[in-house]
Formats: C-alpha cells, sequence, structure tokens
C-alpha cells in the first residue's frame, strides 16, 4: 500500500470524484448531511417531506452542496446527469386530492414566494412563472384542471412554471412494450429513474414499482434547446412536496445520483413497507400514539355508547333512516357517520351561523381538526341523491380561496356537509359589525382578490363551470390568516360548459340577486358577477347592500353608488370610516368595477377572468371586455352618457338605469 503506484492511483481516483457530484443513500438518518427546509425531516431511516399537522405545510431536501451544470452562465456546456431514488406517497383518506413529490433543480433551497398545496413548495402560481431557475420533474398525485393536468396521477417536466411542458400517466413500458400504470399514491414503494442529457438537452423520467427494473423505454422523454435557460451554473438538486388539508405522507427511501456515469443501483432489500393506518411503526412514539389511540379509541366507545343510548331513548322509531344506501358510497369525499359527527360536535350544542338551508355547527374530529358542519334539510330522498352527485364533484373542487369540503353525512333527508372550521368568521362582520374591530382597506382590498380568484377558479377553472348562487358577504370566510375563501356551496349548481342551465327556483339572497335571477330564474355566471360586484361595492362602502335606517336615496347600495358616480364623485361612496388609508384612484377603480359587474344587462357585465385581472392591475387590453374598457376612459364623462363615444358608452354606469 506504500508503494509510489498506489499512492497515484488514488489520486487519480480522488480528483475526478472531487469535481463530480456522485452519491448513494441507501437509508438516511439524523448523521447523514443533508440540507432540509421547512417540513422536511429525517425520520430514519427515510426522509418525510411535509408535517400532517400544519395545514399548509411545505418541505424540501436538498443534497449539502451544489451541482456545477455549466461553467459559466453564457455557456452551452452543461452537465449530464443520471439519479434514481425510491418514493412512496400515502394518504390518510383513499382518493383524496393529492399533492405528490417534485424532484428539483434549483440554484436556491428556497425559491421565493413559493406555495403550498398544489404548488409543490416550489411555485407561486400558475400565472406568474418563477424567476429562479427551476428544472423540476413532478410526481403529481392531484388533478389541477387550472394547471391542464390530465389526470391525478401523472409525471410531468416542470420549467420554471407549475403548467407542465409535458406529461404523461404514470407507469412504465414492460418488456414486451406494454404501458403499465402505477397507482402513485397508493403507499407503495415506487421507483424513480431521470436521466438528463445536458449536451443534447434531453430528460428522460421513469417510475415502476420497486422490483421492476429499469424499463429500457422511459415512460417520458422531453427534448427541448429552452431547458438550456433553466440552469443556472450551480444548482442544489432535491426534493420537494406540500399539502393543505388531505394528509398525504411523502416519503424518499432512497436516493443516489451520478453526475458522471449512470448513478449507483440503490439496494432495495429491507426498505421499509408504508400502509395506511397500520400502527406498526417504528418509534417509541408510536408505541405512545397507539397508546393514546387507545385510551382516544376507549373514551369515543364509551361516548358513542352513551350517545347512541340517548338517541335510542329519545327517538327509537328514527333509527332505520340511517341505513347507508348504495349510492352513498359511490360518492366522494369521505363519508362521516352521523355518529361520528354527532360525537365531533358534542351532539350539535356549538352553532357558529345560521343559512338559508340550516344551521352550522362547531365541531373537532377524532384528528382534532376543527370543521363546520352544515345541516341541509331535503325534502326527498331523490332530491338528495341528485343534489348528492353535484356535492360530490364539489367536493374535488380545490383552491386556495375556497372553503375546502371534507366530507358529508346522510341521516333520513338531511343532509350534513363538513367543511373546514373558518376562525375568523364571515366577511360581513368585519365591515358592518359595529361590535367588531373593522377591517381596513388593504385587508378589505386583498380579501376581495381572493374571492375574485376563488369564483374565476369556479367559473373558468374547472372543467364544468360552477356557478355559485349566492355570492355574498356572508358567504365569505376568513381563514386563519385572514385570507378570503368562499364558501357555502349548498346552493351552488353544476353545469356542462356551454349548456344552457336548467330553470330552477329561484335561489340567492334579496340585494345581492341580480334583476335577471328574479325573473328568468336561470342562474348564470353572470349572475353571480352581479352578486360579487355588490360585495366590491358593500366592502368598499362598509354599507349592507339593502339599509333600512338610513334616507330612501340610500336604501339601494347599488343605485345610490351609482348616483354618486352620475354626479361624479363616487369616491364619496367609500366607507368613510377608512379615509386616508386608500389611494383615491385605486378606491374609484374597485367601486366602478363593483358597478360595471351590476349592469342590469348580464351580457355587458364582465367575466371574473376580467375583474380578476382588473383587480390585480394586470394589463387591461389584455382582457378588455366591453365594460370594462369603457370603465377605464369612462372616468370624464361620468353620468353624461350623451359623450358621443360608442354606442355602448351610456349605458353601463348610467343613473337613470334601474336595477
Ligand atoms: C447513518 O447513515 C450513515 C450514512 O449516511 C451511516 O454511515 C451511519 O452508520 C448511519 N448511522 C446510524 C446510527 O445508522
Ligand atoms: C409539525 O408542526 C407542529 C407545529 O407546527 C410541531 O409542533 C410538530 O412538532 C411538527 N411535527 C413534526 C413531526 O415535525
Ligand atoms: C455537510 O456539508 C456541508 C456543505 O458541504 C459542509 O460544510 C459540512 O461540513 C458537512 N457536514 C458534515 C457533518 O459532514
Ligand atoms: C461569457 O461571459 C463572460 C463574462 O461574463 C465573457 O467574458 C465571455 O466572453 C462570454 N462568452 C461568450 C461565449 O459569450
Ligand atoms: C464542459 O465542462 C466540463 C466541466 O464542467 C469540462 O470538464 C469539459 O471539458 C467541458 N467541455 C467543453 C467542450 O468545454
Ligand atoms: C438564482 O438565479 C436568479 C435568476 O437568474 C438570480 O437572480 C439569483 O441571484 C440566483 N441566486 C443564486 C443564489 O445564485
Ligand atoms: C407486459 O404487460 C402486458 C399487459 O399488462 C402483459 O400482457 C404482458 O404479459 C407483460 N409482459 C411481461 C413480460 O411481463
Ligand atoms: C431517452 O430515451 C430515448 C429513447 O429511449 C433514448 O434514445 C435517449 O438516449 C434517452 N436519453 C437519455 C438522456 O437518457
Amino acid at each position: 500500500m506504500d508503494t509510489p503506484p498506489f499512492h497515484f492511483l488514488y489520486f487519480l481516483l480522488l480528483i475526478p470524484s472531487t469535481l463530480a457530484l456522485d452519491f448513494i443513500f441507501n437509508s438516511f438518518n439524523t448523521t447523514t448531511n443533508l440540507t432540509l427546509i421547512n417540513d422536511a425531516r429525517v425520520e430514519s431511516p427515510i426522509i418525510r417531506m411535509t408535517n400532517d399537522t400544519n395545514k399548509f405545510s411545505l418541505g424540501r431536501v436538498f443534497y449539502h452542496t451544489k451541482l456545477p451544470m455549466k461553467p459559466s452562465s453564457n455557456s452551452s456546456n452543461i452537465t449530464s446527469f443520471s439519479t434514481s431514488f425510491i418514493f412512496s406517497i400515502l394518504p390518510d383518506v383513499p382518493n383524496s386530492p393529492g399533492f405528490g413529490l417534485a424532484f428539483v433543480l434549483c440554484n436556491t433551497t428556497s425559491p421565493p414566494a413559493a406555495l403550498s398545496s398544489q404548488y409543490f413548495g416550489l411555485f407561486s402560481s400558475a400565472k406568474t412563472a418563477t424567476v429562479f431557475p427551476l428544472l423540476v420533474v413532478e410526481f403529481d398525485t392531484g388533478q389541477n384542471p387550472e394547471f391542464n393536468d390530465e389526470n391525478n396521477n401523472h409525471i410531468g417536466i416542470d420549467l420554471n412554471n407549475i403548467l407542465s411542458k409535458k406529461q404523461t400517466p404514470a407507469g412504465y413500458f414492460n418488456s414486451t412494450g406494454s404501458f403499465v400504470s402505477v397507482q402513485m399514491n397508493s403507499g407503495e414503494n415506487i421507483r424513480a429513474w431521470i436521466d438528463f442529457d445536458g449536451k443534447n438537452l434531453e430528460i428522460n423520467v421513469t417510475v415502476a414499482p420497486v422490483g421492476v427494473s429499469q424499463p429500457s423505454k422511459p415512460t417520458l422523454s422531453y427534448r427541448d434547446p429552452e431547458m438550456a435557460n433553466y440552469v443556472s451554473p450551480e444548482m442544489f438538486v432535491g426534493f420537494s412536496a406540500s399539502k393543505t388539508n388531505w394528509i398525504e405522507a411523502q416519503r424518499v427511501l432512497a436516493w443516489s445520483f451520478s453526475d458522471s456515469g449512470t448513478s449507483r443501483e440503490l439496494n432495495t432489500a429491507n426498505l421499509p413497507v408504508f400502509k395506511r393506518k397500520s400502527a406498526s411503526s417504528l418509534s417509541g412514539k408510536a408505541i405512545a400514539g397507539i397508546a393514546v389511540g387507545c385510551f382516544v379509541f376507549a373514551l369515543s366507545c364509551a361516548s358513542v355508547f352513551i350517545l347512541l343510548y340517548l338517541r335510542w331513548r329519545k327517538n327509537k322509531r328514527k333509527e332505520e333512516e340511517d341505513d347507508v344506501e348504495d349510492w352513498e358510497m359511490e360518492y366522494w369525499p369521505h363519508r362521516f357517520s352521523y355518529d361520528e359527527l354527532s360525537i365531533a360536535t358534542k351532539g350539535f350544542q356549538t352553532v357558529i351561523g345560521y343559512g338559508g338551508f340550516g344551521s352550522v355547527y362547531k365541531g373537532t374530529l377524532m384528528n382534532k381538526t376543527l370543521v363546520a358542519v352544515k345541516r341541509v334539510k331535503h325534502d326527498s330522498k331523490q332530491g338528495l341523491k341528485e343534489f348528492m352527485a353535484e356535492i360530490s364533484s364539489m367536493g374535488r373542487l380545490q383552491h386556495k380561496n375556497l372553503v375546502q369540503m371534507r366530507g358529508w353525512c346522510r341521516k333520513g333527508n338531511e343532509l350534513m356537509l363538513v367543511y373546514d372550521y373558518m376562525p375568523n368568521g364571515s366577511l360581513n362582520k368585519w365591515v358592518f359589525d359595529k361590535s367588531a374591530q373593522i377591517l381596513g382597506w388593504d385587508q378589505r382590498r386583498r380579501i376581495l382578490v381572493d374571492v375574485a380568484e376563488g369564483l374565476n377558479y369556479l367559473h373558468h377553472g374547472w372543467d364544468q363551470v360552477v356557478i355559485h348562487r349566492d355570492v355574498k358577504s356572508g358567504n365569505i370566510l376568513l381563514d386563519a390568516d385572514m385570507r378570503g375563501r368562499l364558501g357555502d356551496f349548498g346552493l351552488a349548481k353544476l353545469y356542462q360548459h356551454g349548456q344552457v342551465p336548467n330553470t330552477t327556483r329561484v335561489v340567492g339572497t334579496l340585494g345581492y340577486l341580480a334583476p335577471e335571477a328574479a325573473t328568468a330564474a336561470a342562474p348564470t355566471s353572470a349572475s353571480d358577477v352581479y352578486s360579487f360586484g355588490v360585495v366590491l361595492l358593500e366592502v368598499a362602502c362598509g354599507r349592507r347592500p339593502l339599509e333600512t335606517d338610513v334616507v330612501v336615496e340610500e336604501i339601494v347600495l347599488v343605485d345610490w353608488v351609482r348616483d354618486l358616480y352620475a354626479g361624479g364623485h363616487v369616491v364619496e361612496a367609500a366607507d368613510s370610516r377608512i379615509k386616508g388609508e386608500f389611494d383615491v384612484d385605486d378606491m374609484e377603480m374597485v367601486l366602478k368595477l363593483g358597478l360595471a359587474c351590476c349592469h342590469p344587462e348580464p351580457d355587458r357585465r364582465p367575466t371574473m377572468k376580467e375583474v380578476v385581472a382588473f383587480l390585480l392591475g394586470e394589463d387591461a387590453t389584455e382582457a378588455p371586455g366591453k365594460v370594462l374598457s369603457d370603465l377605464a376612459h369612462g372616468d370624464d364623462n361620468g353620468g353624461g352618457g350623451g359623450g358621443g363615444r360608442e354606442s355602448n358608452e351610456e349605458a353601463p354606469l348610467h343613473s337613470s338605469i334601474p336595477i
């Protein structure tokens, strides 16, 4: 060993290996040198990406040193690499909307403004592409129609943007060339291979269950010279994942990487196996968990027993009505049992609100999640069945500005809908309630944008148009961060895109109802826009749509603001309690936008897409719409209407237009 040739050889081996990045982890433990960001942590022998108890959780893990990707920023000599890893994705509730996992190359471990939930904890939003070079392979277990996701189990290539450049269903080609699909969120240990060719700018991705050797044909192959623009001289390499309400355990079990040849073969013997709710876990904590679980179970058994007894005594004859019928099992999201909800709400004790269709109760689920349970009465079981079909699709709607539905339960002709609990209540309280703290303008405005985005998602972000039909400040709820969320889809109906909505009975709330809704009774997205316009006005003016304790001319908010507009001083409508907090031009824009939304003719109202663009101050020419462009130059001739401009000039905001 002391002879010179050996030293020489040793050095030869050493030099390339310090330049190259070549590593293998067949397991992880707390001494493993990794950069863990946010909620990612090592739970020996694996890495767990998110924290179940945090509603919005994101985690990233990176190899501790950066990968040299090219000698200088303008060089086209880009490093090739090969990597392979084993992951497991296990949602708590089968078929719940998933989030998945991303393999990522980035020049920072913390891309700015990264969002959790469906953004993998990497991207900021679909509209604004992340500025940092970000080359991502997504293993997505959820379908987000607004990102053009094909299905809820796909892999995709993302360059700085959550909108994938290419995506394909998860699976692999077996030795006879047949495609074998792979369900990524089954909890099964799944292996991924990623090969990146820096010269030809091509990336290949393959997934297969552990035990299947690397297929010769990749599942996804993407070649694009543009990829060079998403590579910076040095990049961190690792994983990122995130979640919202739904618990989904994303785990990385093993990982090998090489930028100088094929990554080393992983040892797949003795890998841990993860199964839903099987408590046979690894640490002492789990045993403590089991003990606590048993105690809770015993406790809940006792309470179930007591409750059952009380119910039996109280109402023996209604028992059979709780039978679960076949059709009920088809629906998603989660079906709760009546007893579960009864326990969660302590026998429906705490009423937190009354809606047109029933009361809302506060509850705590077994896993300590706070929920709001809405009880809706219905005339017939058939009606309920139809209603459920709608509710169940709506349970799949996921957007940061919608109140998430967690599940439901039927008992006789009564439906219980379980939603996330919104600790800060509804917006009207914060704007009208004399006793409560009054919201400032910045917060109000942010909430308006939130709600506009939520409604825009319902109207345009989904394969079906969802009409809310009861947009009002009482249905806008504020989450723990005081962000606005649109709630109460109890009234909404689903329509296929392009299909003429059926005529149904009028629903909605007086003061927010579009004029055509009262007569034609055919709700459209335009009637939602009208209601949102009223919300814009009431929030800006700090006044209910119908006030009873003011002088006659001011009774109908929309008319009052329109009159002020006609008189050329619309800004006087602004809430006097927040005077000085707002930029006058901005306030004027919001008020005028509110009026435009409340245009008596549905066709002349802007779409929610346009409303969002306007509120965000995005280029108005991008999303014009007649009313909006009128509005944009409509300042000088206020209520005149005779200004001799285009024919539709007079219409939108004319003072004499009746509501
Ligand atoms: C932790 O992992 C490293 C490799 O990353 C290994 O060398 C070490 O023995 C492990 N330690 C324990 C306590 O398992
Ligand atoms: C998850 O987050 C909560 C609080 O945010 C924290 O108390 C808890 O320790 C975290 N859990 C893990 C496993 O890191
Ligand atoms: C972990 O990696 C960092 C970055 O290369 C290095 O500075 C540090 O010394 C390493 N720590 C250990 C314990 O190896
Ligand atoms: C690349 O940039 C460096 C300085 O940033 C410059 O000196 C060099 O000429 C550039 N090379 C090419 C090929 O543009
Ligand atoms: C490309 O860069 C690598 C190091 O990153 C270097 O070893 C190689 O010589 C370069 N090739 C060319 C053609 O410049
Ligand atoms: C990462 O890239 C962005 C955009 O090119 C640049 O502004 C930023 O300084 C880079 N950050 C690091 C740490 O290199
Ligand atoms: C490949 O998959 C097809 C379809 O699932 C199956 O019929 C075939 O037997 C498979 N081939 C091998 C070699 O497993
Ligand atoms: C990707 O797959 C194609 C088709 O099998 C193959 O020709 C190509 O060499 C692969 N590229 C990389 C970077 O592995």
